[in-house]
C-alpha cells in the first residue's frame, strides 16, 4: 500500500518504482530522519494536536526502528520510495494506527529539507575536524623541517629560495580559509524548515520554535515556499568542498612533481605509494594522483547541482531528490581525500640536502639587483645590470656566487665596495617583510597558525 493509494486505481509500474526511489542512497539519512520525527511527535503531543500517549508511542516506536537499522536487522522494502516512507511504514506496522498520526502537519517536502540540513550540519563539523587535522600535520612537518631550504618557483622555474616550512605554511593558509568557509556553510544550513509543510504552512497550531530548540537549530525559516525549494545550503557546501579539493589537488600535484626522480625533494612512505604491475623499479604516487583526479568529481557535484536547480519553479519539485547523491559523493570524497593527504604528507621524507642543493644557482639575482637599488640605482637599471651578469654566467658556465668581487665590479662600480652574501640561506634571511620567508617571520607564522587551530578546535568541540 502506497501512501497515496487512495488517489490512484493502479499499482505503480515496477520500473517507475525503481526509477523514482531514493532509498538506495537516502537511507543514510535515517538517524536524522528519526531524530527530526521524534521532535515533531513531541511537539504534536505538547501542543495537543495529537494525544500525548500517541506521541509517546510514536517516539518509542521510532527509537526501536533506529536500533533495528543500526544493528542491520531492519528490512528495507524496495517498494518504499524513500527513507521517510520506509520508516513511517515500519512505525505503523509496529505501533498500529497511532503511527499514521506522525505525519500530521508535515510533508515529506519540509521533512527532507530538515533531514538534509541536520545531516549536513553534522558532516560539516566532521569535515572541519579533518581540515584542522591536515593543518596540524602540515604544521608538524613544517616544524620538523624548519631549517630546510628549497627553491621557490614561479612558472615552475627556480625563482628565489624559501624555507620549506614557508612553502608548506602556504597550504595551511588555504586550509584556514577552507575552515572559515565551512563555518559559513554550517550557518547557512542552520535554519529549521519543518512546519512549512508541503509549501504553504499548515492550519494546525504547531510550535516551530520548540522543534528548532530541541534539534539545536539557530533559527527557523521565514517563508514556507522558500523552505521546501531552497538548496542553497547544499550549493554552498559543494562550492566550499570544491575549493578544498582545489587546494588538495595543488598540493598533490606538487608531491607528484617533487617526488619524481628528477626532483627528489620528497620520498613517499611505502605505505602511501603503490608499485607497478609491470615495471619493478617503480613506486608511484597514486594517492596524490587520485586526490587530484577526484577534485574533478567534486566540481561535477557542484555544477550538476547548480544545473539541476536553475530551471525549477517554486516550490518543491522531484528534481530536488537529485541533490543527495551529489552531496553524499562530495562529502565522502572530500573526507577521504583529507585523510589520504594528511597520511601521505605526515609520513613522507623531506630530502633537505637535495632541496638545498637546488636552491642555489641564480636564485640570488634579485638580491644583487636590490643591492644596487640600495646604492641608489633605479630598480629597472639594476635589473638590466644583473641581467647582463646572468647572461655572462650562462655563456661561461660559471655560477653566480662563484664570481669574484672584481668581476662584479666590471659590470657596475657599486660592487667595488663589496657584494652581499649570495647563499640561499643569506637570501632567505633578508626576506624579513611581513609574511616573508625569513626564519623569524616563518616562526611567527607557525605560532599564529597554532593559535588559530586552538580556536578552530573550540568551535568543533562546541558542536561535536
Ligand atoms: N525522496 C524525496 C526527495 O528526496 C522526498 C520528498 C518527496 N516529496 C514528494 N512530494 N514526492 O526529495
Amino acid at each position: 500500500m502506497k501512501a497515496w493509494s487512495g488517489r490512484v486505481e493502479k499499482p505503480t509500474d515496477e520500473f517507475v518504482e525503481r526509477f523514482t526511489s531514493s532509498l538506495p542512497f537516502d537511507w543514510r539519512l535515517f538517524r536524522v530522519d528519526i531524530t527530526g520525527s521524534v521532535a515533531h511527535a513531541r511537539m504534536l503531543g505538547a501542543t495537543g494536536i495529537i494525544p500525548k500517549n500517541d506521541a509517546g508511542a510514536i517516539e518509542k516506536g521510532l527509537l526501536a526502528i533506529r536500533d533495528e537499522i543500526e544493528s542491520g536487522r531492519f528490512e528495507f522494502d524496495t517498494s518504499d520510495e524513500d527513507i521517510h516512507m520506509a520508516i513511517e511504514r515500519a512505525l505503523t506496522d509496529a505501533i498500529g494506527p497511532a503511527g499514521g498520526k506522525l505525519h500530521t502537519a508535515r510533508s515529506r517536502n519540509d521533512q527532507v529539507a530538515l533531514d538534509l540540513r541536520m545531516y549536513l550540519k553534522g558532516e560539516i563539523v566532521a569535515c572541519a575536524e579533518l581540515v584542522v587535522a591536515l593543518q596540524e600535520t602540515l604544521i608538524g612537518v613544517a616544524s620538523d623541517n624548519v631549517d630546510a631550504v628549497m627553491p621557490g618557483y614561479t612558472h615552475l622555474q627556480r625563482a628565489q629560495p624559501v624555507l620549506f616550512a614557508h612553502h608548506l605554511l602556504a597550504y595551511v593558509q588555504m586550509l584556514a580559509r577552507d575552515f572559515v568557509r565551512l563555518l559559513q556553510c554550517h550557518s547557512a544550513a542552520d535554519v529549521m524548515p519543518l512546519g512549512s509543510a508541503a509549501l504553504a504552512g499548515t492550519e494546525f497550531p504547531i510550535d516551530r520554535e520548540m522543534i528548532a530548540e530541541e534539534l539545536g537549530f539557530e533559527r527557523i525559516s521565514e517563508n514556507s515556499m522558500d523552505s521546501v525549494a531552497d538548496r542553497d545550503f547544499v550549493v554552498d557546501f559543494l562550492a566550499a568542498a570544491s575549493t578544498i579539493m582545489v587546494h588538495l589537488s595543488r598540493l598533490c600535484e606538487e608531491i607528484v612533481i617533487f617526488g619524481s626522480t628528477e626532483f627528489g625533494f620528497v620520498t613517499l612512505d611505502d605505505a602511501y605509494a603503490t608499485g607497478s604491475s609491470i615495471m619493478p623499479q617503480k613506486k608511484n604516487p597514486d594517492v596524490a594522483e587520485l586526490v587530484r583526479g577526484k577534485a574533478g568529481r567534486v566540481f561535477g557535484d557542484l555544477t550538476g547541482t547548480l544545473a539541476m536547480l536553475k530551471g525549477l519553479p517554486l516550490a518543491y519539485n522531484r528534481d530536488l531528490q537529485e541533490d543527495k547523491e551529489a552531496l553524499f559523493d562530495a562529502l565522502d570524497t572530500v573526507r577521504d581525500c583529507l585523510v589520504a593527504v594528511a597520511g601521505m604528507v605526515g609520513t613522507m621524507t623531506v630530502n633537505s640536502e637535495v632541496t638545498e642543493a637546488a636552491a642555489g644557482g641564480f636564485s640570488a639575482a634579485t638580491d644583487l639587483a636590490d643591492f644596487l637599488v640600495e646604492k641608489g640605482l633605479p630598480f629597472r637599471e639594476a635589473h638590466e645590470v644583473i641581467g647582463k651578469i646572468v647572461l655572462h654566467c650562462e655563456k661561461t658556465g660559471e655560477a653566480l656566487d662563484a664570481l669574484g668581487a672584481e668581476e662584479f665590479a666590471s659590470f657596475h662600480p657599486a660592487f667595488a665596495e663589496g657584494v652581499p652574501p649570495l647563499g640561499a640561506r643569506d637570501v632567505i634571511a633578508r626576506r624579513t617583510s611581513a609574511g616573508g620567508t625569513a626564519p623569524e617571520r616563518v616562526a611567527e607564522q607557525l605560532k599564529a597558525a597554532a593559535a588559530r587551530l586552538a580556536s578552530a578546535k573550540e568551535w568543533i568541540d562546541e558542536r561535536g
